[in-house]
């Protein structure tokens, strides 16, 4: 069956990582422009900080071009991923892509630049921009949310050419790729939620970072080698609980970024990182606030 509709959303309800994993790989081999995951009733585009279920059962939904060979897609499912689907699929028209062009697309913090993937092909890019582009729907970490855009322009501020970095509660990965994009040599992205080291590994390899970057839960972080700039972006109270952690992971002259932190909040914050590290800079936005902290005195 060849299908004359502009756009088609192929839905499949999966259980486990590794399953969702094959079913998205698929996907992509067959052209698709945009993956979601999902829970029946439950948009996880975008949770709250530090929410991040990971349900037994997940759909995983994807949205394709007109001309999918939707029996050969089918197939390739049934062998390649015994006991799944059969997948569902459904026209969509324009609704998908418009729903994704009302949003503010691409973001900005200076060179950068972060686009979801439906809208990458369609948007020319300049010179010296450094392009992230994100899978909707996977992950923590659209750069929509102020404390991931504090510490996106944190990134854009800092000369990272040859450094390493570690994003500690990476969700999607955005602020670690976006640092190799930005010339960082090696990134660590962490996180405790497996859905998470899923994406982040995801939209590694879509951003062909893969190569730079290990993705590991926090036991498999090792305590060396020291890291030229940490970045977290994770509720205070784990920010201050993280504080040995963090402070131990980065190397003398190293910054440590912190986000996710409320008007208010930052005081405590930075007294659980000091005295060895103390205050560079502070930046706010949206009644969220972003510290900037390094070892020693001034600059
Ligand atoms: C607010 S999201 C940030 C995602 C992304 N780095 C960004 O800036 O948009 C926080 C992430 O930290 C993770 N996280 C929360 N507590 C953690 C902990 N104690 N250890 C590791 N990861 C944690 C969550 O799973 C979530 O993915």
């Amino acid at each position: 069956m060849r299908v004359a509709e502009d756009w088609l959303q192929i839905s499949l309800v999966v259980e486990g990582a590794d399953t969702m994993a094959m079913v998205e790989a698929v996907f992509e081999r067959f052209g698709a422009q945009a993956i979601c995951l999902d829970e029946p009733g439950e948009d996880l585009f975008e949770p709250l900080p530090g929410a991040m279920p990971l349900a037994a059962s997940m759909r995983v939904s994807a949205l394709f071009p007109a001309g999918l060979d939707f029996d050969s897609l089918a197939r390739a499912i049934a062998k390649e991923i015994p006991g799944v689907g059969p997948p569902s699929v459904e026209t969509v028209g324009e609704g998908w892509r418009a729903a994704l062009a009302e949003r503010p697309v691409p973001l900005r913090f200076g060179r950068l630049e972060i686009l979801p993937a439906l809208e990458a092909t369609a948007v020319p890019r300049a010179g010296e921009t450094a392009r992230v582009v994100l899978t909707p729907g996977l992950g923590f970490g659209s750069g929509r949310h102020p404390s991931t855009a504090l510490c996106l322009e944190a990134l854009a501020r800092h000369r990272l050419e040859g450094k390493r970095v570690l994003d500690y509660g990476c969700g999607s990965g955005i602020l670690a790729i976006a640092a190799l994009k930005l010339g960082a040599a090696r990134a660590v992205a962490v996180d405790h939620d497996p859905q998470a080291l899923l994406a982040a590994a995801d939209n590694a390899r879509r951003n062909r970072v893969k190569s730079r970057i290990s993705v590991l839960s926090p036991e498999r972080l090792r305590a060396r080698p020291l890291f030229d700039l940490v970045i977290a972006n994770i509720l205070a109270g784990t920010l201050i609980d993280l504080a040995p952690r963090l402070s131990a992971s980065l190397a003398p002259s190293g910054r440590l970024i912190l986000s996710g932190i409320l008007a208010g909040q930052e005081e405590e914050v930075a007294r659980a990182y000091a005295p060895a590290l103390s205050l560079r800079a502070r930046h706010e936005r949206d009644g969220w606030v972003s510290l900037e902290l390094g070892a020693g005195m001034g600059r």
